[in-house]
């Protein structure tokens, strides 16, 4: 079995050996983000037998998927993402959205909590964060490649994606910066040399990722967060409706876009 630590070690011996090469032949060339995260995939692929990081979570996600875990020793196969009980397929192309039985909109994530909290008895507190991102890789692995369909129908779902578009556009920090500054007025350029996107562009898609640079396992909730720290600003907790918000938002003006995930999990920077 591979596991993770082995293949880390066989893609830092390879990306040394290539990274001379680069250095050899490149000189001070600019290398393009995306070239450079498709070279880094394949690089991967090559040195692992086939098996992307992301594959690695999502494989510990099913397993504690189907396992009978928590105070009443119940799996989550009984987890309804939106489509019925257990039906994963294409589930994650319709979230963030309204259930019932929580009364909330959820993502992906705080779903996957309140299904732990209620399916299996675990307290919120007592669900880790690293459990969640592998059962949020493992059922958006089962929406890899598929138009994303997040259509606001429901109120509290049209409340979220004004609260979401509010936030984006809400300057803060020492900074005052928003979310739209980078990514509406760069759409389609660079950041501190990095390519940004808009929502419509797609911005969003490919989360879940693994990110080769950090390596670990980022989901969109980590992305955002990530996102608000560069510019010195507090995130929003995880699960909390700030973030299912911005995630309603970005996801809904992706749909418009008429975009559809990457394979997931991802592979980015
Ligand atoms: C200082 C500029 C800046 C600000 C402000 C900013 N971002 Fe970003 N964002 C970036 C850059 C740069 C990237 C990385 C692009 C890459 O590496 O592909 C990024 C990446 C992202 C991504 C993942 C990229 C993708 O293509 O899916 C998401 C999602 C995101 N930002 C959301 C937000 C949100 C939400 C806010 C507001 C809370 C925000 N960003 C504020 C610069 C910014």
């Amino acid at each position: 079995m591979l596991t993770k630590r082995k293949l880390h070690a066989l893609f830092w011996v390879a990306l040394l050996i290539l990274g001379l090469g680069v250095a050899l032949t490149q000189g001070d060339e600019e290398i393009d983000p995306y070239k450079e995260a498709e070279r880094q995939r394949e690089l991967f692929r090559q040195t692992s037998g086939g098996i992307l990081p992301g594959e690695l979570y999502a494989a510990e996600g099913e397993e504690l998927f189907t396992r009978k875990r928590g105070p009443k020793n119940a799996s989550l196969e009984a987890c309804d993402f939106g489509l019925g009980p257990g039906k994963l397929e294409g589930a994650y192309t319709r979230m963030p959205r309204y259930f019932a039985d929580t009364r909330k909109v959820e993502d992906l994530e705080s779903r996957v909590v309140s299904c732990m909290v209620r399916l299996q008895g675990f307290k919120p507190e007592e669900v880790g964060r690293d459990e969640v991102k592998a059962l949020v890789a493992y059922v958006a692995s089962k929406s890899s490649e598929m138009p994303l369909q997040v259509v606001p129908k429901h109120p509290n779902e049209i409340t979220l994606y004004n609260l979401g578009k509010e936030l984006w556009y809400r300057r803060a920090g020492s900074r005052d910066m928003n979310c739209s500054i980078c990514h509406d007025t760069y759409a389609g350029g660079r950041v501190r040399l990095s390519p940004v996107r808009s929502p419509r562009q797609g911005l969003s898609n490919e989360w879940p990722a693994y990110r080769f640079e950090a390596d670990k396992l980022y989901t969109l909730e980590d992305r955002i967060a990530f996102c608000y720290e560069s510019v010195g600003v507090h995130p929003p907790d995880f699960y909390s409706e700030p973030m299912i918000a911005l995630s309603v938002y970005m996801l809904t003006e992706a749909t418009k876009g008429k975009h559809k995930f990457t394979e997931l999990p991802g592979f980015t920077r």
